[in-house]
């Protein structure tokens, strides 16, 4: 008889919404399991506002080690007013940087993809949302200005504070080996946005990813600055295929493009380090304290985000594309929820579903 694979994921449902969705999640990914022969065992692990009330720390080692001995980490999300006045180094938002740095995740795989069923939903004009968009922003995700030496001095007057960006050659080469690796599975098209007429750092990154460029020929790659990109981004999404971005730049640009899409509720995302080590994935939206416990949160983000698990950590490819299949065939028979309506829109009778209900209805579908 052969033996059963089981999978160790760390659950890290974290603060707001993010139970309600994590839920979500772990009934897709068991019912996926069961279906195409593995199972997953879960722990449930303390990060952000849920860690400060149970501990007074936002990460507890213990989550960190945990995380580290999982086959991947699955994370709802962080953060509430309940936390914000604390400082910097309690808030819950430390949390995500201290789990991305600790398990070394420097690659954060974004990808932004209109849904046809949804495009009514973008804040874009019909002519351009026609063309449809599949993006893949592949963002820096350990270095840069979010982890560089920061100061602040004085008082009154005399307050002063900085923060600085530096990014090292190994730090660029690795991440741009997954850009153009990804690029090369896609539609081989590869932009690197940057401010290199100002920042010595975007220097580095564009000779860098040059010195590199001539090991993916297949690969067209070019250049934007970022305020360009943003620009671009707006006037023609569906001309790109992989952005390869700094920290700070693909946080921005990331929120663009989910924007664009009409449905930050859709997004997924993947956070990987080396090879072999565990990765970890979120939606990209954020903790809505306000529908918390409500029913009322979209959990497909989330679900996609376990699909982008099963492929990229598990290699449960079949179990991915069979979950992303089902979020696609839920959309197109127009099911909802509530942040799915565009502006005026009413679901159809029937149609507009809690987080409970959508959650079934892609059980439903897979
Ligand atoms: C994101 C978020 C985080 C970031 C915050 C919550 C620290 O905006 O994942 O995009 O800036 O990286
Ligand atoms: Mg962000």
């Amino acid at each position: 008889m052969t033996q059963e694979k089981v999978y160790k994921i760390a659950l890290i449902p974290g603060d707001g919404i993010g139970p309600d969705i994590v839920t979500a999640a772990c009934e897709v990914l068991d019912k996926a399991a069961g279906r195409f022969g593995f199972r997953l065992e879960y722990e449930e692990l303390l990060a952000g506002g849920a860690a400060l009330d149970a501990s007074g720390e936002p990460l507890p080692q213990y989550t960190v080690e945990a995380a580290k001995g999982a086959d991947a980490v699955m994370l709802g999300a962080v953060g509430g007013p309940k936390w914000d006045t604390l400082p910097t180094a309690l808030r819950p938002e430390k949390a995500l940087l201290g789990l991305r740095s600790s398990l070394g995740l420097f690659a954060n795989l974004r990808p932004a993809r209109m849904f046809p069923a949804l495009v009514a939903q973008s804040p874009l004009r019909p002519e351009i949302t026609a063309q449809g968009m599949d993006i893949m922003i592949v963002r820096e995700l350990t270095g840069g200005i979010y982890f560089g030496e920061q100061g602040r001095s004085g008082r009154g007057e005399e307050r002063k504070a900085y923060d600085t960006e530096a990014y090292s050659y190994p730090e660029i080469v690795r991440i741009a080996r997954i850009a153009f690796g990804l690029a090369q599975g896609r539609n081989k098209q590869l932009t690197l946005v940057d401010k290199a007429n100002i920042l010595t750092t975007s220097q580095l990154w564009r000779e860098v990813v040059k010195e590199i460029a001539p090991e993916y020929p297949d690969v067209q790659l070019d250049y934007l600055y970022v305020d360009n990109a943003a620009m671009q981004l707006v006037k023609r999404p569906y001309s790109f295929d992989v952005i390869l971005t700094s920290n700070m730049f693909g946080d921005i640009l990331s929120d663009e493009a989910a924007q664009i899409t009409g449905s930050i509720g859709l997004l997924p995302s993947a956070s990987l380090g080396l090879p072999g080590k565990p990765g970890m994935y979120e939606p990209i939206h954020g903790s809505a304290p306000d529908i918390a416990g409500q029913n009322k949160a979209n959990p497909l983000a989330t679900i996609l985000s376990a699909a982008m698990l099963l492929r990229l950590s598990l290699g449960e490819e079949d179990a991915a594309a069979a979950i992303e299949d089902a979020v696609t065939k839920v959309l197109a028979d127009g099911y909802r929820s509530p942040d799915l309506l565009a502006p005026g829109e009413t679901a159809q009778e029937g149609m507009l579903l809690g987080t409970l209900e959508m959650t079934s209805a892609v059980l439903a579908a897979l």
